[in-house]
């Protein structure tokens, strides 16, 4: 007879489970993680504690480093997400990853004070709180580590999510906070997985119903590396904006498209000019020639604006570039076959070719996200 297998040898150990689980989302942070290891361990004596690293597969290797620390230290984990990009996404993802029921995100880069966290934690824990915001912009708190530029774009948001989303606390833009994991799994399906600003779209989710405390910290500066926070994450802003503002109906990514697809309208009527009048070229040619080359603009700019978080790079662009003239192509047949049966119908020209357009971008957009920027 077989010997039943021997699993366990010794007094069987039970890791406790952790109390806190601090996320840090990463790109490019090899140089800061383990500073912030030992910085974590030093702050947190007494509690028990796991950090989740989520890192987009960096190029410089910071998920490497990240499982040299895990291999010494169990309460160190990892999440590699391939294929993707974004800040929000990476936080709810680690959030979610977690079973401790109170959960913390921060920056890797030292630029939080985790000397506030056990603090954040006894104001969740004697219930005072379901979310506790490191704040910059109330009394004690400061961001002096801003340069002017960046202090003013970062004022002009706040002001616009109070206005605009109704958000009433001080530093909605804040990238440190700590929340109740039960809470957030109540809002996380509403939130939106793209752009950065993930406390600002917890707090306008949640529409008032989260008891929120806002403690003052000290945003410092960076530790290595340099911030992933460029211009175009204004548009980013705006399409949270948005998409709050209208319940999700209207998505920046389909506002974009569409507008770029406008911009493609102009393409080819300068294209058709000169083809025409400048190298008198026949008619048809003329036409095919604006078509070809307003998809080949919007192709660009939709690669470089309306999907810049799924930029497609190297020999997938040509791939990419041959698959969005095949969708816009069957889009053109789409236009056209109900601007038709429309008109058939209706003989209001407007209607029919707006109708037309209407079925041809929402088909473009539609299929485009499918196939040309699908995600992996
Ligand atoms: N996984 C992942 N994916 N992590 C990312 C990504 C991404 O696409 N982009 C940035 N991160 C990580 C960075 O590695 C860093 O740990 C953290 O997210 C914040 O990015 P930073 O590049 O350090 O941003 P910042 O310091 O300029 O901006 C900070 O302040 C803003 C308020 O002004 C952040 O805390 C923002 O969240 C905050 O809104
Ligand atoms: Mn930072």
């Amino acid at each position: 007879m077989n010997e039943p297998l021997r699993l366990i040898s010794g007094p069987l150990q039970i890791a406790s489970s952790p109390v806190i689980s601090v996320v840090v989302p990463t790109f490019n942070e090899r140089d800061n993680v383990t500073r912030l290891y030992h910085k974590l361990k030093a702050a947190l004596v007494g509690i028990a504690w796991e950090v989740v690293f989520v890192d987009d597969n960096s190029p410089d290797g910071t998920s490497d480093v990240v499982r040299g620390l895990a291999q010494h230290d169990g309460r160190v984990r990892s999440i590699r997400r391939l294929g993707r990009r974004g800040l929000s996404g990476a936080c709810i993802e680690g959030i979610l990853a977690c079973s401790a029921p109170y959960a913390a995100v921060m920056d890797a880069d030292l630029q939080h004070d985790e000397s506030q966290l056990p603090k954040m934690l006894s104001l969740l824990q004697s219930g005072q709180a379901d979310l506790v915001v490191g704040s910059r912009y109330i009394d004690g708190g400061s961001a002096a580590s801003f340069d002017k530029r960046r202090a003013s774009a970062s004022a002009i948001a706040t002001e616009i999510a109070k206005r605009v989303l109704g958000v009433s606390i001080a530093d909605p833009m804040s990238g440190f906070f700590m929340i109740r994991r039960d809470r957030f799994e109540q809002i996380a399906p509403d939130l939106s997985t793209q752009g950065f600003k993930i406390l600002l779209d917890i707090v306008a989710t949640a529409q008032g119903k989260l008891k929120t405390v806002e403690i003052p910290y000290t945003f410092g500066a960076r530790l290595h590396g340099e911030s992933k926070l460029d211009s175009m994450v204004a548009l980013d802003f705006l399409g949270l904006v948005l998409a709050k503002l209208t319940h999700d109906v209207v998505s920046l990514r389909f506002l974009l498209f569409a507008m770029v697809g406008g911009s493609g309208l102009f393409v080819h009527l300068g294209t058709l000019f000169v083809a025409l009048k400048l190298f008198h070229l026949p008619f048809s040619v003329s036409q095919a020639a604006g078509a070809i080359v307003a998809m080949t603009s919007n192709f660009i700019l939709n690669n470089f604006l309306t999907y810049r978080d799924q930029r497609l790079k190297g020999f997938a662009v040509v791939r990419g570039l041959l698959a969005f003239y095949l969708v816009c192509s069957v889009g053109l047949l789409a236009n056209v076959g109900v601007a038709f049966s429309i008109y058939a119908q209706e003989p209001i020209w407007w209607l029919a070719g707006a109708a037309g357009a209407l079925m041809g971008v929402v088909w473009n957009y539609a299929v485009s996200g499918l196939f040309v920027w699908r995600k992996r």
